[in-house]
């Protein structure tokens, strides 16, 4: 996504600015032409030389000397920016903005840009809080600015609040989200991510391999494109995504009431998560002691929670996935007529590269008409990226089939 995006990012002079150098690379790796501006105090903090080897463009320091070439001047660079971002913002340049003021090349930019600006402040916690720091904020919004808000923590000063800069993944992800096209904006979509665990005594349990990666990419992108999101999910090692409503959960039972509480005014329903079929009869209280040479575990059936949606379905999408190791499209199809979706998504855990753990999917898409769409080996942000095309697609043609 943000491949040939060209971004300014803006450093001012704050201990966070080390931490832009990680936020510098990250954007160059994801393939963003990325030109530095540093202030003279974000100078005493870090180097340009830092920028310039980690962006492989100039650094521009000097309002009269941009980048040691006439050209590329502030006026050029205003124009060159996709996006501006300044990480970290002190307080002292969110009030020079708000004031309007355009005293060294960051503000003249600032001013003479056109493109989306997004904030990253970092300061002391009792500086955040300032009513002047925050008065300076809320009119930056007003003018269309983006925030993304410094995080809780220990800070540099060694106090413990609000102040410290967004971590670069999260401001990579802001950034991210703030260029995509918003074209899901009127939906409201609920995901189900991750495994079930089912447990049969206080320190086990049944589960399966899911990493939850292809729930939070679906999350992810949605939120990018405008959705009001609620991510289900079961246990996973992945970071709660900004910006969604997030509902942890454990067992398929649990997930099946957090969903069924949740579907009022939900709008999409997407199911990636791996849910356990059945789950032992009894939980005991307490650990099961080894005995003999064999151990036997009844199990019983889980709610089929999509079943359970489509029963409520009315106008909204409902999407499946379906995970086989053989007989793919048979299985597939059975499950998209019987559990009423609209459409299902098909992935085969024996394929290299598809189904669980791994950042890439290989899937097949069937729709209720007999239509098969086959994806290659894609990143799983990029099969997401599909899935909602679809549901955008249904939602455009005003064709909600009548999904039992
Ligand atoms: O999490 P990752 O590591 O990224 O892996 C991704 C994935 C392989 C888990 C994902 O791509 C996927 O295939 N998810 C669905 C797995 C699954 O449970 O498939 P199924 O064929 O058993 O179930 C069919 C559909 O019914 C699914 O949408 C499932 O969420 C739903 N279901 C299943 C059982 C149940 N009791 N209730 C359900 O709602």
């Amino acid at each position: 996504m943000l491949k040939g995006k060209k971004i300014v990012l803006g450093v001012t002079g704050g201990i966070a600015a080390y931490k832009a150098a990680e936020l510098v690379r990250e954007l160059v790796r994801r393939g963003a032409n990325v030109r530095v501006i540093m202030t003279d105090n974000a100078c005493r903090f870090v180097t340009p030389l830092t920028f310039e080897i980690l962006s492989g463009n100039p650094v521009a320091t000097d309002l009269f000397r941009a980048t040691g070439n006439f050209e590329i001047g502030h006026i050029a660079l205003a124009e060159f920016a996709e996006m501006v971002v300044i990480a970290p913002a002190t307080a002292n340049l969110i009030g020079r903005m708000a004031a309007g003021l355009a005293d060294d090349l960051l503000t003249t930019v600032l001013l003479a840009t056109e493109a989306p600006v997004l904030l990253c402040p970092a300061m002391n916690d009792k500086m955040y809080a300032n009513s002047a720091v925050q008065e300076n904020l809320s009119r930056l919004v007003s003018r269309g600015h983006a925030v993304l808000e410094p995080g809780y923590g220990e800070l540099a000063c060694r106090a413990e609040g609000q102040g410290r800069l967004a971590e670069p993944l999260e401001i990579v992800e802001e950034i991210e989200s703030i260029l995509t096209v918003k074209n899901l904006r009127d939906e409201r979509i609920l995901v189900t991510a991750g495994p079930t665990q089912e447990p049969f005594d206080p320190v086990r349990f049944i589960s399966n391999h899911s990493s939850g990666k292809m729930g939070y990419a679906l999350a992810v992108m949605a939120r990018r494109r405008g959705a009001a999101v609620t991510l289900i999910s079961g246990p996973t090692a992945l970071p709660m995504p900004r910006g969604v409503t997030f509902v942890p959960v454990g067992t398929a039972v649990e997930m099946r009431d957090a969903v069924l509480e949740r579907l009022d005014g939900v709008t999409v329903v997407i199911k990636a998560a791996a849910v356990a079929d059945y789950r032992p009869a009894v939980c005991e209280a307490m650990k099961i002691k080894k005995k003999g040479a064999s151990m036997t575990v009844l199990l019983e059936r889980n709610p089929d929670i999509i079943s359970e949606i489509a029963l409520q379905k009315g106008d909204r999408i409902l999407v499946g996935f379906s995970m086989e190791s053989d007989h793919l499209l048979e299985y597939a199809r059975t499950k998209l007529m019987g559990k009423g979706m609209d459409f299902i998504v098909a992935n085969d855990v024996t394929e290299p590269g598809a189904g669980f753990r791994g950042d890439t999917n290989i899937v097949r898409i069937l729709d209720r008409e007999g239509g098969v769409e086959a994806l290659p080996r894609m990143d799983k942000m990029d099969v997401a990226g599909v899935i909602l095309d679809r549901v955008r697609k249904i939602r455009e043609n005003g064709r909600i089939p009548d999904g039992r």
